[in-house]
């Protein structure tokens, strides 16, 4: 991870943070939630309330998925930085959106939660092993819009077209505990996958309305899948770049690393650290057609 302190804010805090286990995130679903779902939380677990998202809370827990209330699809277990990304999408209710890349689900049953179950869902990912768990999540959650297809998502048929697409997109996961626990990944792993996220973009654009929006994701620090991937689409596409606004604490992408130049724009996507939100990396660009 050395090679990354360029690009680490607070590379003590980022440490400490990464070494220590975080609080756990849960995302309350209003579709199965009602107004008492936060004394029925405090029953269960000490929680203290994200400060810029009112539906994520932090739990004092190891295990939250070991609940009723999560049972019962009142919350999906999200890791604070993972509700980024559909925030910054802002699908609306009646709209059709897709999700790209979306088993398990976490975003997909986020993106339904905030169009209060009006409107499409098209949740996509090429895993079948995954999609079984994405169903089981739909299914829990009352997340009615939600239909399931199960390509890869460069080969995804261009007769439908979205308001808003997310591609939250395969990655080397060096920012996230649980795969690869913020060990740096080969050089080589990341610059098959760059290509590869580079394509489901360049697909994104055929797939989005005039007008519309695509969000990209990572949970990787390198920026060979984040900016350099940004800057790629910015080139070779017609999407535009737009600048990110949030309140989630985060810094600004980087308009270089190491021997490339990724350029200026790349301050409008964010990079979110683990000392920031108490959780996972993820990166974010927002693009319009
Ligand atoms: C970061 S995970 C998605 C997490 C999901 N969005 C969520 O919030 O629960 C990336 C997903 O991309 C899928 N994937 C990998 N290659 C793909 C491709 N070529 N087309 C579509 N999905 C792909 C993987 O199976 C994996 O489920």
């Amino acid at each position: 991870m050395d090679r990354y302190k360029p690009l680490i804010d607070d590379w003590n805090a980022f440490k400490e943070q990464a070494d220590n286990h975080p609080l756990q995130g849960i995302r309350r679903n209003p579709l199965k939630s009602k107004d008492d779902f936060e004394e029925k939380l405090g029953q269960k677990f000490d929680y203290e309330k994200s400060s810029w998202n009112e539906n994520v809370h932090r739990v004092s827990t190891e295990t939250p998925g070991k609940s009723m209330l999560h049972w019962r699809g009142e919350y999906y277990v999200q890791e604070e930085s993972a509700a980024l990304p559909v925030t910054i999408m802002d699908p609306q209710p009646g709209e059709k959106v897709l999700d790209m890349c979306a088993a398990p689900g976490g975003k997909a049953t986020q993106m339904a939660a905030r169009m209060n179950n009006e409107g499409l869902v098209v949740a996509n990912d090429e895993s079948a092993q995954r999609m079984k768990s994405l169903h089981a999540n739909v299914y829990r959650t009352g997340s009615k819009i939600v239909s399931a297809s199960n390509y890869d998502g460069r080969n995804i048929p261009e007769d439908e077209k979205f308001d808003r697409i997310l591609v939250d997109a395969p990655c080397s996961g060096e920012g996230d505990r649980y795969y690869r626990n913020f060990e740096a990944a080969d050089k080589g792993e990341s610059v098959g996958l760059s290509r590869l996220q580079q394509d489901l973009m360049k697909k994104a654009e055929k797939l989005v309305k005039e007008g519309g929006v695509i969000v990209y994701s990572t949970c990787t620090i390198t920026p060979t899948e984040n900016e350099k991937v940004v800057s790629k689409v910015i080139e070779e596409t017609d999407l535009e770049l737009e600048k990110i606004e949030t309140d989630a604490e985060h810094v600004r992408g980087v308009s270089s690393f190491e021997d490339e130049e990724f350029g200026a724009k790349m301050s409008k996507t964010v990079r979110v650290y683990p000392h920031h939100l108490n959780s996972g990396v993820i990166y974010v660009a927002k693009f319009k057609k």
